[in-house]
């Protein structure tokens, strides 16, 4: 998901376009990678396919692959400042709409095949497990930022645009808490111990590049 100005920047000359054009072709089919692998497992059975518990582990892939996603999202503008290579910015609508779409099969798995649309029950594992509940939140906020991710509403929105998109902060929080919750619970924290301090970072990165910003302004 671009930022507007991003978005002015990367609109490059028809050349420079087309020589990013297969790269992206590349990086999309790989994204695909983690749901050809569930396919394959699921239908193939091999190495134990999904394992003795198939929702759980299909769950499990899809949340961690939805927070995987969420970070490649946000990294994208750091490693772009730091490389100097523009053309990454071309690929972060792209990245964010794939966080989505996982978070959006993690949800689809939890309340279809796992609670079979039943409200009762459903309510009664979020009293047992909270967590669930951040994760709701996470994914509730991410459907807004996919649904002004086309080029038109980037233009459309103009500055509100960029302030909307900010609440992928939030909810690189949200994920983390989620996460971290979840395995509390299981006391295996390894994980999101690890996770947790990349979204540390790339939002730290943020936060020091915007209070330099600011001073920059203010001495000018
Ligand atoms: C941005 C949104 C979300 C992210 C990034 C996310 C991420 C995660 C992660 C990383 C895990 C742990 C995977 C592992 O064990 O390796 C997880 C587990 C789980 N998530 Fe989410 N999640 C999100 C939204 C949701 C939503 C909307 C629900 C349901 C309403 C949900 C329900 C669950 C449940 C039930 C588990 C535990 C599965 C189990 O115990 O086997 N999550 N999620």
């Amino acid at each position: 998901m671009p930022t507007a100005s991003e978005i002015k920047r990367s609109s490059a000359t028809p050349q420079a376009r087309s020589r990013v054009a297969p790269l992206k072709v590349a990086v999309f089919i790989a994204m695909l990678y983690p749901l050809a692998r569930i396919l394959v497992l699921g239908l193939t059975g091999i190495n134990g396919g999904l394992g003795a518990n198939p929702i759980e582990f299909i769950t499990r892939s899809t949340g961690l692959w939805t927070l995987v996603y969420l970070c490649i999202t946000l990294a994208i503008t750091p490693v772009r400042r730091m490389t100097g290579i523009t053309a990454l910015a071309r690929f972060r609508r792209m990245t964010g709409l794939y966080a989505f779409s996982f978070a959006v099969l993690h949800f689809t798995t939890y309340i279809w095949f796992d609670k079979w649309f039943d409200v009762a029950e459903m309510l009664k594992d979020i009293g047992k497990r909270p967590f669930i509940t951040v994760g709701f939140a996470a994914f509730v906020l991410l459907i807004p930022l996919a649904v002004t991710s086309p080029k038109a509403m980037v233009r459309k929105l103009g500055r509100r645009w960029q302030t909307l998109h900010r609440a992928i902060y939030l909810i690189a929080a949200l994920a983390i808490l989620h996460f971290w919750w979840m395995k509390a619970g299981k006391h295996d924290l390894e994980l999101p111990k690890i996770y947790g301090s990349i979204v540390i970072v790339l939002l730290g990165w943020r936060a020091i590049t915007w209070l330099r910003t600011r001073a920059t302004r203010r001495r000018a």
